[in-house]
């Protein structure tokens, strides 16, 4: 056997606010097939991955939610782990980037580069949102187009035209967090001189053997002129403080990649046969490897290498880039119902058909993939169940019933077990280079010729020769050599089903080159399917249940009541009338201006057919005060006013008793 290597592998570090769908489970389980094929080949493989938890987004969902940003990553990276591991996902560990080691880590290496004098502070001008009082990220400025002039883009590109830009060209710029218009303001930022390693990144690019995809991709990047990195964000903020500094954090990007290392630096204070420097110094003969999605291109083949080379790491040997996820042809949808998420699959189908089924899709290039249900079904019954579970289905009754459970102790057609056997590298040459799709041809078109083996035989009829009966027994144990050695090869695919498959074989353990030697001999216990066909059925409830889920809100809670701590979040006001007007263009709605004590607040309400406007002046009424802004397409409405009735004309405000003032809570 080849040299033993030592491998390091990652998956990126899924953002800890939402909920693992098919999307991501292509990089999951495409990382986790290679990994379980390097160690069934007898190397020492590491697989470590975290949850990405910092960054404004984290924690503005925190603050919505009324929980410490440390306890919803938390909650939400115990939902990961259960869906990684029920999709058979086995990290060797499963980290966060909040944790003591990525904060060493991270003060470490900026403390190295600035040593250096890769870093520089310099002021810049963004958008800030005086009501929140934070600056905001582009995405959380939208407007009009500078281009297209379409209404409610994003502040960094526009969805309908394709320009791209930033929040200060924005026409129109409202703050999404409070509907404000946001200012300019000054603050310093931290930036890393990525423009001083160019030389060095491509020279790292030659060594890494990048997909051609991903290269094309880096020289459209240097032709353009790389710029220096801003690696630096304002208070508030959830990450990590800039050693020095009082209110400067160090940006989620830096610190998420960095949360490679930490995972790896946890799992080694845990195990003594693994050392971080051995993986992780300068001079490491060990290999590592990044998968990721095409999106994160240039954080992992610009910036990570750079800061790497930058601090005195190693830089990875390599960087595996993989395309989107479409379902049926088109990007998920939740009115479709196939934004589908882990949890919806899991309550519904087996995980090894979703394994095999992008393995049958997953090449190494940045091709997106796609998940077509109609496909899924009519590949994973006519491969996994037609072809190769039938090949053992066919054989083993024979093996059990009429030999007592026992193998021949030879193979008939030995010629023929050298066609699997000599697969053998071929098929790993695949999986090494992530030719997935290719190896799973390969492992089918054996699987087709196992079968015509035992058409050809029909031990069935010979059963009934008295004179053959022996024979069954020599095709069966042929047919089942087969078998076995297609299930080593699979098994970094479906490993569930090839474990059953070993445990009916009797065989307790399983490596890559045992597929080249037949198992004789061997007394096996009575069979049972290990698989069933994936019913129509299924997939349909599935996608009704995505469907469900995206139309349920989030706050809903299962029983429809909402806690006592819900209720107390509700802020209700006495508001007067200040104003009643029309809106333009919308037949339901009246603007209105309210007194709310100590400030005014504007609201939308729809209850134009039940109050003449100029009625409505001066009538105290009951708003929640507290609701966020929402942007309509009158403008933006920042509370709602309570009302009774089914609507139309029959809406009643509700109105408090006389001596209610503007302003006083109501409890
Ligand atoms: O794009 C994302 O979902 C990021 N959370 C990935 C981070 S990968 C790594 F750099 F940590
Ligand atoms: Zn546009």
């Amino acid at each position: 056997m080849s040299q033993k290597r030592k491998i390091l592998v990652t998956s990126a570090l899924p953002y800890a606010n939402g909920s693992i769908h098919m999307g991501h489970l292509v990089e999951y389980l495409q990382t986790d097939i290679w990994v379980r094929f390097q160690k069934l080949r007898g190397h020492d493989c590491t697989y470590v991955c975290a949850s990405d938890a910092h960054g404004t987004p984290i924690m503005l969902k925190a603050r919505e939610l009324g929980v410490p940003p440390e306890q919803l990553t938390q909650q939400i990276s115990e939902e990961f782990v259960r869906d990684f591991s029920e999709f058979g996902v086995d990290f060797d560990n499963y980290y966060t980037t909040h944790s003591p080691e990525n904060e060493a880590l991270v003060s470490e290496i900026f403390t190295a580069l600035r040593d250096k004098g890769d870093i520089y502070t310099r002021s810049i001008e963004q958008a800030f949102d005086e009501k929140e009082g934070m600056f905001l990220p582009d995405r959380f400025v939208r407007g009009t187009c500078p281009r297209c002039k379409s209404e409610d883009q994003y502040g960094d590109a526009c969805e309908v035209c394709g320009a791209t830009y930033t929040p200060a060209d924005l026409l129109d710029p409202i703050s999404v967090l409070s509907g404000s218009t946001p200012i300019k303001r000054e603050s310093e930022h931290y930036f890393f001189k990525l423009s001083e390693y160019e030389e060095r990144l491509r020279s790292w690019i030659d060594e890494a053997t990048l997909d051609k995809s991903v290269v094309a991709k880096l020289d459209e990047w240097f032709e353009a002129g790389l710029r220096d990195w801003d690696i630096s964000r304002d208070a508030p903020y959830f990450g990590f403080r800039i050693p020095g500094t009082d209110d400067k954090y160090f940006y989620v990007w830096l610190d998420a990649p960095v949360g490679y290392l930490a995972s790896f630096r946890n799992l080694c204070d845990r195990r003594d046969d693994l050392n971080f420097d051995d993986y992780w110094a300068a001079d490491s003969d060990a290999e590592v490897y990044h998968f990721i999605g095409k999106d994160i291109m240039y954080f992992h083949t610009l910036f990570w290498p750079a800061v790497l080379a930058g601090s005195g790491f190693r830089t990875p040997t390599s960087v595996f880039a993989h395309g989107f996820l479409t379902v049926n042809g088109q990007k998920m949808s939740k009115s479709r119902g196939t934004f589908i998420n882990a949890r919806a699959y899991l309550d519904n189908l087996n995980p090894s058909f979703l394994r095999y089924y992008y393995a049958a899709k997953l090449g190494p290039t940045i091709e997106d993939i796609d998940l077509n249900l109609e496909d899924f079904i009519a590949r994973v019954n006519s491969d996994l169940v037609g072809k190769l579970i039938n090949i053992a289905s066919r054989c083993a009754g024979f093996i059990s019933k009429r030999f007592d459970g026992r193998l021949a102790d030879r193979l008939p057609d030995k010629d023929l077990f050298a066609e699997f056997a000599d697969a053998s590298e071929t098929i790993a040459t695949h999986y090494e280079g992530r030719e997935y799709s290719k190896a799973m041809r390969l492992i089918m078109a054996l699987a087709d010729k196992a079968n015509r083996y035992i058409d050809d035989h029909k031990p069935w009829v010979m059963i009934k020769d008295e004179n053959a009966v022996s024979d069954v027994q020599l095709v069966c144990t042929q047919g089942l050599n087969m078998f076995r050695s297609l299930m080593i090869y699979l098994s970094p695919v479906i490993p569930d089903v090839a474990a059953d498959a070993r445990q009916y074989l009797s065989e307790d353990r399983w490596n890559w080159h045992d597929a080249t030697s037949p198992l004789l001999n061997a007394t096996l216990p009575k069979f049972t399917p290990l698989l069933t066909r994936v019913e129509p059925d299924s997939v349909q409830r599935m996608v009704d249940q995505s469907r469900e889920i995206a139309e349920v809100p989030e706050t809903q809670t299962e029983d429809d009541t909402i806690s006592i701590d819900d209720f107390m979040k509700i802020d209700l006001r006495i508001a007067r009338v200040k104003k009643a007007e029309p809106v333009e263009g919308a037949d339901k709605l009246l603007a209105l201006t309210l007194d709310v004590g100590e400030s005014e607040t504007q609201v939308f309400a729809g209850i134009k057919a039940a109050y003449d406007h100029e009625s409505l002046i001066d009538r105290h009424v009951v708003v929640v005060a507290n609701l966020a802004p929402r942007k309509m397409r009158f403008g933006v409405s920042e509370g709602m006013v309570l009302a009774a009735g089914p609507g139309g004309e029959d809406i009643f405000l509700i109105s408090p008793d006389d001596g209610a003032k503007p302003g006083m809570r109501v409890k």
